[in-house]
């Protein structure tokens, strides 16, 4: 029989609602843990788009090392991003791609029953809650539906910017905090 969950993933994966369905090669469906932490990027790289899973690039090797330095594993958590498909060259996704993706992810949200969501950067953070900007909103208490969200940078501004990898070290910590 068909879950809930494969079916909603299947119809992204059969998803045509917005232009960005005919460049992918692959939608990039969420995986990981359900009712635990739920970490919710922007939008598939290039080597998410060639493998169908969500933060297997460098930015996901960083988060990945930043989850173990708290004692989690990849699979302890539940990944996923906004737009399941990758915007040509990494561009950030448009308001109407978002509009489009937007169901699947309160969806997603709704059947994997996060106890806690981190928002990674800016694209994330105004997907879910209303005009903040990351800076101010980190370690601020947020809610989506009752869930506790917190907000904090993207990896892959961390890549770029090797100082903000302990600020995004310590909004995990906080937010593993709210698991209980
Ligand atoms: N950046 C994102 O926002 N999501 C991914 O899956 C990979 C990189």
């Amino acid at each position: 029989m068909i879950n809930a969950i494969d079916e909603l993933n299947n119809q992204i994966l059969a998803c045509s609602r917005c232009p960005l369905a005919y460049a992918r090669k692959n939608a990039v469906l969420g995986e990981g843990k359900f009712n635990s932490l739920m970490l919710i990027g922007e939008a598939p790289g290039k080597e998410e788009d060639e493998k169908g899973r969500p933060f297997v690039g460098r930015a996901g090797k960083l988060l990945e090392s930043l989850l173990r330095t708290e004692g989690l594993a990849r699979n302890d958590v539940y990944i996923t991003n906004v737009v399941k498909c990758r915007p040509p060259r990494n561009r950030k996704p448009s308001p109407s791609e978002i509009a489009a993706c937007i169901p699947y992810l309160h969806k997603e949200i709704e059947l994997v029953a996060p106890k806690a969501i981190l928002l990674m950067g800016a694209t994330a953070a105004s997907a879910l809650v209303q005009g903040v900007g990351v800076f101010s909103s980190r370690q601020k208490n947020f809610e989506y539906n009752g869930i506790p969200v917190r907000v904090t940078l993207h990896p892959a501004a961390a890549l770029r910017n090797p100082r903000f990898v302990p600020l995004i070290k310590f909004d995990l910590e906080t937010s593993k905090l709210l698991l209980g």
